[in-house]
């Protein structure tokens, strides 16, 4: 069984990836890595349930000796290390991590160079597949629907949109032939005009313990096609990147996403 090292460990994706092993231990963990400000380290992994005994670290270099490949649920500040010791310890790696600025997937399509590196927003399989379904109704619809993306997360989450809204976005504009920075709108708060043709609007709510959920509206006078997605156990995300964590083990060194796990 190939060996899995986890960084954010001590987080409610962490303990999810635990719980998916669990159900299904395609893995045995090898490495549990949390930040250096944890109150957990040198304590075990798992938080609850049966034990796995390994001990959480600070120090990547320790936690990723030996893994077969590494998944990234930190926060966004974190990645850059971790994926900088991956490239250095020929390591593949799964960012699952969000709200990535341009300097860290500047890190991140460096180590590329190195190392297969999955860059994976949302693992679902079932939102990659709806993401597949908007750029189908983008298409087929064309630029006179007007496009909003509702998304709704729990209280705790820190980047808005969320990035799956903007890959949303992205599959929207891509498809219509447009440049999303030129179309988004996502803010409209003290601008009194209406709406302008062709753009992408956003909207995000936080509240109480919601997972995610994501709806993609188009709207033309007389219609409104609507495709959401909702996620209501943090375990299908686990489960998702656990399977693009098998994938990824013997691949070539360069950038993917969940679409070439999928071959969708
Ligand atoms: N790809 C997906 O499908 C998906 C799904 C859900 C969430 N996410 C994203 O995954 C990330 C984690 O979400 P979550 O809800 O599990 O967050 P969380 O509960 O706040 O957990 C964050 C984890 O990261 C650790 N951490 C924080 N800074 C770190 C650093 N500099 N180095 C190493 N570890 C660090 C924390 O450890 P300590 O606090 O113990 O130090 C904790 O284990 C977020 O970016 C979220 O948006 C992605």
């Amino acid at each position: 069984m190939p060996a899995l090292a986890i960084f954010g460990i001590t987080g409610r994706m962490g303990q999810s990836l635990l719980r998916a092993l669990h159900e299904s231990p395609a893995f045995h963990l090898s490495g549990a890595i949390a930040s250096s400000a944890s109150a957990r380290l040198g304590r075990e992994a798992a938080g609850e349930g049966a034990p796995t005994g390994v001990l959480i670290t600070a120090d990547s270099a320790a936690g990723i000796s030996g893994a077969a490949v590494a998944v990234d649920f930190s926060l966004a500040e974190g990645v850059a290390a971790h994926a900088t010791a991956c490239a250095a310890a020929g390591i593949p790696l799964l960012i699952g991590a969000t709200g990535i600025d341009a300097a860290g997937h500047g890190v991140l399509a460096a180590a590329a160079r190195n190392i297969p590196v999955l860059i994976a927003p949302n693992t679902s399989v079932g939102v990659s597949v709806a993401a597949k379904l908007v750029s189908l109704a983008a298409a087929g619809l064309g630029s006179s629907y007007d496009v909003e993306i509702l998304e709704t997360h729990h209280r705790m989450k820190r980047d808005a949109p969320s990035a799956t809204a903007l890959a949303l976005g992205e599959a929207v504009a891509r498809a219509r032939g447009q440049t999303l920075s030129e179309v988004a709108a996502y803010s409209r708060s003290g601008r009194h005009e209406a709406r302008s043709l062709g753009s992408i609007g956003f909207s995000s709510l936080r509240a109480g313990d919601v997972v995610g959920e994501h709806t993609v509206i188009f709207a033309a006078d007389g219609e409104r096609v609507e495709i959401t997605h909702r996620a209501t156990d943090r375990i299908t995300f686990a489960r998702g990147a656990l399977r693009a964590a098998e994938w990824l083990i013997g691949r070539p060194a360069g950038l993917y996403d969940m679409h070439d796990v999928l071959g969708i």
